[in-house]
């Protein structure tokens, strides 16, 4: 199954929840996501069963890679359960979360028991300051550090995801990358997007991946390395000295999106075909009602297939009022 521009659908993003226990200002500006902001109602959510129901019917489709975020996904009440009822699915290869770390350690030896088979931990500052401003709540960098101690440990492949942008945090690319080389993680750094109408974003405010990279080169010798998959939104090299990897994602510079074969589902149930949509297809009527799966995967093939987005590509030459990343997931 293609869409328009002759792209699968390979890699499904599940948000779980819009809420998150930071406030990222690139993200959900405490200014805007106040403590009177109205999240999704709890009856909105999509509950396990429909998620795995989606989940089921998208593999024959192509899907491979399933993907949970948030918001904070380890707000979700019993998550672990749910990454059980997924690996149990014959043809998902790869299940992943996107998470803040805050609440990891705690959780990281169940999802791991439950068939989680990796996670990525976003981490933008190793000073302490610089971290608590930027995610808006004041919390602490050793809580997230902790987290991705306890993935590793007990056993699940981590990658930390840090957003730069320039005046802000840039003086951290080349101390996260010296202690991503002795935690023997890897890395991505993250060019600041334009996702959402709250972030208040500007170009000036983003380091492009070849500003990213020429610093890193100043300090490590990098050496380049092949994509893993075809698709992959970071472009990677490695220490000449370590496996690791090192990862730039030029989602602004060098947007990737000939390749992408993502589909997001938000908590309440959209099909988003693009981060940067405006809107999601509404499958929730059809999960509840009593519509067979033949019912929704044609309603699902026919979201796919006409699909064109590429909204990377086409920034700047569009206008849109684009929903917001914490709703559609990550
Ligand atoms: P792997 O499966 O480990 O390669 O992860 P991934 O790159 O698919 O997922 P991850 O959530 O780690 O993605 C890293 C970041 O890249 C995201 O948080 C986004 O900031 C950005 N990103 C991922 N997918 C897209 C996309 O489809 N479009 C754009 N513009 N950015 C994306
Ligand atoms: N630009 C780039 N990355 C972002 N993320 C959230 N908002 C933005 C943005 N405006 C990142 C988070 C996390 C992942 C889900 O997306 O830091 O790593
Ligand atoms: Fe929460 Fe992640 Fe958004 Fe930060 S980037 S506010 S941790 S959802
Ligand atoms: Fe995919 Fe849209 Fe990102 Fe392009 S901008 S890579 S189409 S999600």
């Amino acid at each position: 199954m293609q869409d328009r521009l002759g792209r699968g659908l390979r890699d499904l993003r599940i948000s779980v929840t819009d809420r998150c226990n930071f406030r990222c200002r690139y993200c959900m500006p405490v200014e805007v996501f106040g403590p009177g902001y109205a999240f999704m109602p709890q009856a909105d959510l999509l509950s396990f069963e429909e998620l795995v129901r989606v989940v089921r019917v998208l593999v024959p489709m192509g899907v491979e890679k399933v993907r949970l975020t948030g918001g904070e996904p380890l707000l979700r009440r019993g998550l672990a359960d749910l990454v059980a009822m997924i690996a149990a699915l014959e043809g998902v290869k790869d299940l992943a979360m996107t998470t803040n770390g805050v609440l990891l350690a705690h959780h990281a030896e169940e999802l791991a028991l439950a068939g989680m088979n990796r996670v990525t931990v976003s981490l933008d500052a190793l000073n302490g300051d610089i971290f608590a401003r930027m995610n808006g709540t004041g919390a602490k960098v050793e809580r997230v550090i902790a987290g991705i101690m306890a993935a590793k440990n007990f056993g699940l492949a981590v990658k930390v995801n840090a957003v730069i942008q320039r005046g802000v945090n840039d003086g951290e690319i080349i101390p996260l990358a010296k202690w991503a080389r002795e935690t023997n993680v890897d890395l991505r750094f993250i060019e600041y997007m334009d996702v959402g109408e709250t972030n208040g974003w500007e170009l000036a405010e983003v380091l492009s991946g070849a500003e990213i990279l020429h610093r890193l080169s100043s300090e490590f010798q990098l050496v380049s390395t092949q994509p893993a998959y075809r698709g992959e939104v970071a472009v990677n090299w490695r220490h000449s000295d370590s496996d690791n990897r090192i990862g730039i994602i030029t989602s602004v510079s060098a947007p990737f999106c000939q390749d992408c074969q993502r589909l997001r589902v938000s908590a309440d149930g959209k099909l988003f075909t693009c981060l940067f949509a405006e809107n999601g297809h509404d499958i929730r009527p059809i999960l509840r009602s009593d519509a067979g799966d033949e019912i929704l995967k044609q309603a699902i093939e026919g979201i796919w297939r006409v699909r064109e987005d590429r909204y990377s590509e086409l920034r700047g030459k569009v206008a849109l009022k684009k929903a917001e990343m914490s709703y559609l997931g990550g």
